[in-house]
């Protein structure tokens, strides 16, 4: 394929994070194509989604930009404008997630974006551009957590797969995701306000995280078949020591803290199997893996079931991100860029 410029294009509206004296700073501009990072296919953005790591980078309160001035937005779907990759043409409906977005590439929160052709997935046709983003990074993570347990050998017949930070995004992505796949499960939240909307995902057991029997002993009694973890730290290791024999329990998130305190009990006495989810540089076959299954056997109405909790403009992002740091938030807040659905 002929390397050819890209043609001009009009100012268009981006979310910026800029350095100042008092930290990062949000702010929605007016851009040009030349104020992004460049890659070989400029997209434009129909929706983004507002994920935790988004709400860090925009409130500042981690330094997930790699450098500034700089668009977050870890996740987009949109339509291709221009191609200098001959794996995508004009008009292609794309979906990325990761692999740099919203890190050290400009990311989904501006009208357009250059995304490099690796890291794009031609969106499987039974998806609308508002479902891959009510899916967005946070699907994909669920997707892939469930996947790697699947092939770790995790069964049904093990017992409930308890999911904590229940009521995000992964959270409650996994509980439908594990429904789908014939497991129980058990969602752990600190929002028992919220079991309806668990239940209707396909959550079995509602349980408040404050109710938790907190048995600290290195191996106490086994409850949960396997898990799903948002949180990490003391929750974390509460799942480790309460997970039934050959049991995975798949690692994704932080929420509450990044530190582990376990003893090896219940890896060499149980065979239980802690698996690192990392959703951001994914081989390409498995991420194109991971988006086939989500429209096909793990397909679930999304904006049914209420995952997408609203559509919000650039301009309420600030505003979302810190009910999302907070964890105040129930399902996906979806940034509404071109995209015309709901
Ligand atoms: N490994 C990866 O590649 C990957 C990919 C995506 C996300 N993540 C991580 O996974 C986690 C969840 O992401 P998300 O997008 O689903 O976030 P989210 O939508 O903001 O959901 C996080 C949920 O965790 C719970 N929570 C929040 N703060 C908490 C705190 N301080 N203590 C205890 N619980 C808290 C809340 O649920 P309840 O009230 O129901 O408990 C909250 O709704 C984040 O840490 C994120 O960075 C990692």
């Amino acid at each position: 394929m002929p390397q050819h410029p890209f043609s001009p294009i009009k100012p268009f509206k981006a979310l910026r994070v800029h350095k100042t004296t008092e930290g990062p700073r949000a702010s929605v501009q007016c851009v040009t194509r030349g104020d992004l990072t460049s890659a070989e296919v400029l997209v434009r953005v129909a929706y983004s989604g507002l994920n935790y790591k988004d709400a860090l980078a925009v409130t500042g309160r981690a330094p997930i930009l790699r450098s500034h001035p700089r668009v977050p937005g870890i996740d987009l779907s949109g339509v291709v404008e221009e191609s200098r990759s001959a794996a995508f043409k004009p008009g292609d409906r794309v979906v990325a997630t990761g692999e740099g977005l919203g890190e050290w590439l400009d990311g989904g929160f501006a009208e357009y974006a250059f995304v490099p052709a690796e890291a794009l997935v031609p969106l499987p046709p039974e998806l609308s551009l508002l479902e891959a983003m009510a899916l967005g990074t946070a699907g994909f993570t669920a997707a892939l957590a469930l996947r790697r347990m699947l092939e770790n050998g995790q069964n049904p017949h093990q017992g409930p797969v308890a999911v904590t930070g229940a009521t995000g995004g992964v959270g409650s992505i996994a509980l439908a995701l594990l429904r789908r796949a014939g497991f129980t499960s058990a969602a752990i939240t600190g929002k028992s306000q919220a079991a309806g909307y668990l239940h209707a995902l396909g959550a079995d057991e509602v349980i408040d995280r404050a109710h938790l029997e907190w048995d600290a002993k290195p191996l106490a009694t086994a409850k949960w078949g396997g898990a799903v973890d948002n949180l990490g730290g003391e929750t974390l290791a509460y799942l480790i020591r309460t997970c039934k024999p050959w049991g995975n329990i798949a690692s994704i998130g932080l929420a509450q803290s990044p530190a582990l305190a376990t003893t090896v009990m219940p890896f060499i006495l149980r065979g239980v199997s802690l698996l690192g989810i990392h959703s951001v540089q994914v081989p390409r076959a498995l991420r194109l893996a991971i988006w086939q299954q989500l429209a096909g056997p793990w397909r679930v109405p999304w904006i049914e079931r209420g995952v997408l909790r609203e559509v919000i403009e650039l301009e309420a992002i600030e505003a979302a991100a810190q009910v999302l740091v907070t964890g105040q938030a129930t399902g996906r807040y979806v940034v509404r860029l071109a995209g015309t659905e709901a």
